[in-house]
């Protein structure tokens, strides 16, 4: 790679998670289900819940103080902020407009990306285009998302997998090449867009007493399809991102999954080849939190010391859309 080459740096990151605990066994009390069942078919032990009051963008605000203090920087060096999410405070404008408000980041211009799952590597190559581009120096990308929101919690085969949460990263111009985000790719196959949805609240099928009498605000799936396109669409884009970062399987010192089941992601090791010590998990502690899985677990990955200088560290995401992304990290 050329040393000219301007690139995007990670220079901080930052998460959030809110403090109400759903465990499996509050389940077993609310449903028709055990803690036996959920763990075998998901890894998942416990979730987070948004507290009732607060929105998207309060969780969202931890995350980015976090993320921007571990970057060593101000509101006002902001020059983007990029928010994946499918849970919106409001339908407009885009939280990313809340959060830049709350932050006071006056120079920044805002938007939100609708991915959902893959929400924060869309953002985040939003961004990483801005940096290269030279259209900014810096970048606040969020995946955020309060699924608790859109789940029917008499729907057994859904409301037991998500959970909600936030992260953030900052990015900064590099001109210094062999760091940074060597590759991001993204793709979508608008073919699935039923197989993972939220039938009613959009334009096509507004609010009104029957959409709410039949819960069709709520998320919509066929997890047996989604199951089988994410192993095998996460494992395709992450050898592509690698193919065009220049960069071996043996050579990534770190594998950060979307966290949507662990036996997704236990799939996806074993395609690629790469043991479990070398892929982050915490999805028994959190459930799929949509934009914020991954994000969140990178930040627990740095905090944990698990990523050292000159790693190279491969993300990827699957969700609704379907869309999908993976991305190639020199940190
Ligand atoms: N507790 C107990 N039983 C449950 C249950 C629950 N929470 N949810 C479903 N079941 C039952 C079903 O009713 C079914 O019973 P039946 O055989 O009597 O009809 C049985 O368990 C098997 O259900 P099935 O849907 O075939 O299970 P599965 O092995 O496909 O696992 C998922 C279901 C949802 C865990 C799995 O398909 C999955 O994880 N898919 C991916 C979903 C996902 O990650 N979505 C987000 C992507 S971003």
């Amino acid at each position: 790679m050329s040393g000219a080459q301007r690139r995007s740096v990670i220079l901080g990151t930052g998460s959030e998670l809110p403090t109400k605990v759903i465990t499996n066994q509050d389940l077993e009390r609310m449903l028709e289900t055990s803690d036996e069942w959920i763990t075998v078919r998901t890894g998942i032990k416990q979730r987070r819940v948004l507290e009732e009051g607060k929105g998207n963008a309060d969780m969202a605000y931890h995350a980015a103080v976090r993320a921007m203090a571990d970057a060593g920087m101000e509101a006002n060096d902001l020059d983007a902020i990029i928010m994946g999410t499918v849970t919106p405070d409001y339908l407009f404008p885009s939280s990313a407009c809340v959060l830049e408000d709350m932050l006071g980041a006056r120079k920044a211009f805002s938007f939100d990306v609708n991915a959902a799952c893959a929400g924060f590597l869309n953002a985040l190559a939003v961004a990483d285009s801005f940096i290269r581009t030279g259209r900014a120096r810096t970048a606040l990308v969020l995946g955020s998302d309060a699924l608790s929101r859109l789940l029917n919690w008499d729907d057994r085969s859904t409301c037991i997998l998500f959970g909600d949460g936030a992260g953030a990263v900052v990015l900064g111009a590099s001109e210094n090449g062999d760091r940074g985000i060597l590759s991001v790719l993204l793709r979508t196959d608008g073919s699935y867009a039923k197989t993972l949805y939220v039938p009613a609240g959009g334009s096509l099928r507004p609010a009104n007493p029957e959409t709410v009498q039949n819960n069709e605000h709520t998320i919509t799936m066929n997890g047996k399809e989604v199951f089988k396109v994410a192993v095998r669409s996460m494992e395709e884009i992450s050898r592509q991102a690698l193919k065009e970062a220049g960069i071996d399987l043996e050579q990534v010192s770190l594998v950060i999954p979307h966290q949507a089941n662990r036996r997704i992601i236990v799939a996806l090791a074993e395609r690629l080849g790469v043991p479990m010590e070398k892929v982050v998990v915490n999805v028994d502690k959190y459930g799929n939190t949509s934009a914020a899985s991954v994000p969140v677990a990178l930040d627990e990955a740095r905090r944990e010391g698990r990523i050292k200088p000159g790693d190279v560290v491969l993300l990827n995401a699957f969700g609704a859309g379907f869309a999908w992304g993976a991305a190639v990290v020199r940190f």
